[in-house]
């Protein structure tokens, strides 16, 4: 089972490779495949639960979740993102779900989406044992401050303010950081400017390792961001599937004599 130790150290060796799941045979999946790092995203609302956004999760969603995950998966690390207000408004609260991800439902780490304000719940969190995965850049949670999900770090101000902050989260005790839907060059920088990972995702290619939602991955999501690549088509096979299910069963194709067992010593039944 590799660590956030582990992780560190691999990080400038080899890419590391990070993606997400939400159910255990996806999971399982995932992790055969030798993905390093399993990430139980809130984009569980977006690509599983029906939500426009991440803003209505909830920690019982997450922690749902992040239980079917932590139990398909023997060797990636399992990291549990903390939803919307889960964290950052009240110390006690935010520790209490945190921990709740570790000690109930088997994740090895959590995320937080990050700002000025998880610099000190960082420290906290490491402090007391939760290893803390930082995320700057695209914050989706700040949709409605946004209005939309925008490229971030476009300008000199905004560009330094995410270097300083992933300065402070690697002080802070972070073990890594998500970078999101920033330009490449920003990307390169704070990876060079820090020694803890970085993971992007729309950020480029100069980042210790990449993540993708795992729908758009393999091509099961009906809308994917311009920087996801689709690695397959799960959406096409099953729609065939389905198809091909519901022809057979109308035309009375399904279930076929090996799909069915009649009992021979069964007397008739009035
Ligand atoms: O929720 C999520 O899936 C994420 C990744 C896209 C980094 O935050």
């Amino acid at each position: 089972m590799p660590t956030v130790r582990d992780l560190r150290t691999k990080a400038g060796e080899e890419p590391i490779t990070m993606l997400t799941a939400y159910d255990a045979p996806t999971a399982g999946i995932v992790d055969d495949a030798g993905v390093d790092v399993v990430l139980v995203g809130d984009s569980v609302g977006n690509a599983s639960l029906g939500y426009e956004t991440t803003i209505p999760v909830t920690v019982d969603d997450v922690a749902r979740h992040v239980g079917a995950v932590s139990r398909a998966t023997d060797d990636a690390l399992v990291v549990a993102d903390m939803p919307f207000l889960s964290f950052g408004v009240d110390e006690k609260d935010s520790l209490e779900n945190a921990g709740r991800m570790l000690k109930e439902e088997g994740a090895e780490a959590v995320k937080i989406e990050s700002g000025p304000h998880t610099v000190e719940l960082t420290e906290k969190m490491v402090q007391l044992g939760i290893p803390v995965m930082a995320h700057l850049g695209l914050t989706p949670q700040h949709v409605n401050q946004y209005g939309g999900y925008p490229r971030q770090g476009t300008d000199q101000d905004a560009a330094e303010r995410i270097l300083e902050l992933a300065r402070a989260h690697e002080e802070a005790g972070a073990f890594s950081l998500v970078l999101e839907h920033v330009p490449s060059n920003l990307a390169a920088e704070v990876t060079d400017a820090i020694d803890i990972p970085t993971i992007g995702i729309g950020a480029g290619p100069d980042c210790d390792g990449q993540v993708l939602v795992v729908d758009d991955a393999v091509g099961l999501s009906e809308w994917s961001p311009s920087f996801a690549k689709q690695f397959g088509s799960v959406r096409e096979e099953m729609e065939n599937a389905v198809e091909e299910y519901v022809t057979s069963v109308e035309s009375g194709e399904f279930p076929a004599e090996e799909h069915s067992h009649e009992e021979a010593d069964l007397e008739d039944i009035y």
